[in-house]
């Protein structure tokens, strides 16, 4: 399949690209720059112009689109812009998917919908699936319900298969190695302060493992997956020890639901994907660590 991903210059872009041109996939990489991806054609395009976004379509004649260009930081720009260009960002893009007779388009979204950085949230029940109401705490998340809405409203009045996935925080390969994570700090240090991955509800995903689900939502029968949202997370948490042990102190807030949480469990459910369209992750974060060579030292929490 021809497949065209949207910011693939990015933190989960480079990995997932290369993953798809590893399954065989021709993969053309565009965003605002290039970066060397192996077996990936990039180019450059900004896709917040119509004009640009279409004839690079009409050139490129992808089969399908997987749009990560975004602010992809809660407060990376100011609140407004966020909003405004995550919005415009996929509208453009989907728009010109349609007139470019583009078979599928998947976007990337974010489990932030549901608004757990609120200090006033409270989930409804854990772990959580993609049917928990949806409180947004940031322009950020508002942008990713933005997005989650305008790809409903291409799955209902086009012929393209438009869905999104709410991928949890993106370990790339690099970052098992000891590269700074998304906010900042290495994998080892998420480890040995709770405190650093509590706010994100200990979630995590190997960017590897993104890849595995993308290619398998391309290849999809379309009525399984269009007009679906899917969390994309690992089956366990991102630490030394259950969260049904650590909530009280680092997560108060997830309150006495996060008792299931024993034997490393997640708080964010996969099972729509396993069910769905077959995902299993592959890596949990020992496995990850160790296959890049890092020692783990557990140290109690
Ligand atoms: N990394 C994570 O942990 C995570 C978690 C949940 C959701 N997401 C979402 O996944 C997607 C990718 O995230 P990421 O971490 O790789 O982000 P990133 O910031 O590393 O990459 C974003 C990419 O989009 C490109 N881009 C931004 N505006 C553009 C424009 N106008 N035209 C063309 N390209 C543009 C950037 O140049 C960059 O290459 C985003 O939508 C993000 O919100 C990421």
């Amino acid at each position: 399949m021809r497949v065209l991903v949207t910011g693939s210059s990015g933190r989960l872009g480079r990995s997932l690209s290369a993953v798809l041109a590893e399954k065989g996939h021709e993969v053309i990489g565009a965003g605002r720059n290039t970066v060397g991806i192996p077996g990936v054609r990039e180019v450059t395009c900004d896709f917040t112009d119509e004009q640009a976004t279409a004839d690079l379509l009409a050139a490129e004649k992808p089969d399908a689109i997987v749009h990560l260009a975004a602010i992809a930081v809660p407060f990376g720009a100011p609140e407004r812009e966020i909003l405004v260009t995550n919005s415009v960002l996929t509208h453009t893009v989907l728009a010109a998917a349609a007139d470019a007779g583009v078979d599928r388009v998947l976007c990337s979204t974010s489990p932030t919908p549901v608004g757990y950085s609120s200090p006033d949230w409270r989930p409804d029940y854990l772990p959580i699936d993609e049917a928990h109401p949806l409180r947004p705490a940031h322009a950020y998340g508002l942008s990713k319900i933005v997005m989650e809405e305008a790809a409903a409203m291409f799955a209902r009045t086009t012929d393209m298969a438009v869905g999104c996935f709410r991928p949890c925080y993106v370990i790339a390969p690099e970052e098992w190695a000891g590269a700074p994570t998304q906010q900042g700090h290495t994998v080892l240090e998420r480890l040995e302060d709770p405190a650093l991955a509590a706010v994100s509800l200990f979630n995590y995903v190997d960017a590897r493992d993104v890849g595995d689900f993308v290619d398998l939502w391309l290849t999809a029968p379309k009525d399984a997956v269009t007009g679906e949202v899917f969390f994309v997370g690992a089956d366990d948490a991102l630490a030394y020890k259950p969260i049904a042990e650590i909530w009280r102190e680092y997560a108060p807030h997830m309150g006495e639901g996060a008792d299931a949480l024993t034997e490393g469990l997640a708080a964010f459910s996969n099972d729509k994907a396993r069910e769905l369209i077959g995902w299993r992750p592959t890596y949990t974060w020992r496995s990850a660590l160790a296959e890049a060579g890092v020692a783990i030292e557990e140290v109690p929490a």
